[in-house]
C-alpha cells in the first residue's frame, strides 16, 4: 500500500457504548477523548502526517443543551490539561469549521492552541468542530465570489477549511452506522 498521508476519523458510537455499560452518554464521550489519544500516539508512530477528527456537527446542535455544554467544558478542559503535550510531541493543531460560535472558553482555548502549535510540523491534528460539509462549500463558494476569483475545483478545494491539506486516504467511521453525517463530502469524493 502507499503511504498514508491522511487518516480522517467519523468518532461516532461513544454515547450510545456510554449507555450500554449503564454510565451514560457523556462518559462514552469521556472514554471517547482517551482513545483520540490512543490515536494520536499511534500515527505518531506510523508516521502519518495528518489526521482528522469529526468530532461536533452544525448538526449536533439540536442535541439537548446538557450534552453540548458537557462536550464543549470537554475539549475545554482537554487543551487546558494536555497542551504542554501536544507542544512537546510537536503536533499543530488546526480547526476545520467555524469557530465563533462557540462558547467563549472553549473557543479561547481553542484559539491559544491554533497558536502555540502553528509551527509544530510532526502532525497535524484536524479537529472538525462546529463542521458541517455542506456549509463549508457554501461558504468558500460565497467567500470566492466576494473576493472576485474565479470558481472552479482548484479555487474551491484551495480554499476549503482544509485549505491545501491532501484529501484523507481513508475514512473511519466508529459505532456501526455507514454513513457521511456531512462530513468532508467534497474531501471524499474519491
Ligand atoms: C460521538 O458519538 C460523536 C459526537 C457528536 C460527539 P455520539 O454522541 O453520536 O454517540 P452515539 O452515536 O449517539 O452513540
Ligand atoms: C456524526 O455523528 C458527527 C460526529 C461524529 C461529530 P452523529 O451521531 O452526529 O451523526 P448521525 O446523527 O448518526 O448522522
Ligand atoms: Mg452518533
Amino acid at each position: 500500500m502507499n503511504k498514508l498521508n491522511h487518516v480522517a476519523f467519523i468518532m461516532d458510537g461513544n454515547g450510545r457504548w456510554g449507555k450500554k455499560k449503564t454510565k451514560g452518554r457523556n462518559y462514552g464521550h469521556l472514554q471517547g477523548v482517551k482513545t483520540v489519544q490512543k490515536i494520536v500516539q499511534g500515527a505518531i508512530k506510523l508516521n502519518i502526517p495528518i489526521i482528522t477528527f469529526y468530532v461536533f456537527s452544525t448538526e449536533n446542535w439540536k442535541r439537548p443543551k446538557k450534552e453540548i455544554n458537557f462536550l464543549f467544558n470537554l475539549i475545554s478542559l482537554y487543551f487546558k490539561r494536555e497542551l504542554q503535550n501536544v507542544i512537546k510531541n510537536n503536533i499543530k493543531i488546526k480547526i476545520l469549521g467555524k469557530i465563533s460560535s462557540l462558547p467563549v472558553a472553549t473557543r479561547n482555548n481553542l484559539k491559544i492552541a491554533i497558536n502555540k502549535t502553528k509551527k509544530n510540523n510532526k502532525l497535524i491534528v484536524n479537529l472538525a468542530i462546529n463542521y458541517g460539509s455542506k456549509s463549508e462549500i457554501v461558504n468558500t463558494i460565497v467567500k470566492l465570489k466576494k473576493r472576485g476569483l474565479e470558481i472552479s475545483e482548484k479555487t474551491i478545494s484551495n480554499n476549503l477549511y482544509t485549505e491545501k491539506l491532501p484529501n484523507p486516504d481513508i475514512l473511519v467511521r466508529t459505532g456501526g452506522q455507514k454513513r457521511l453525517s456531512n462530513f468532508m463530502l467534497w474531501q471524499l469524493a474519491y
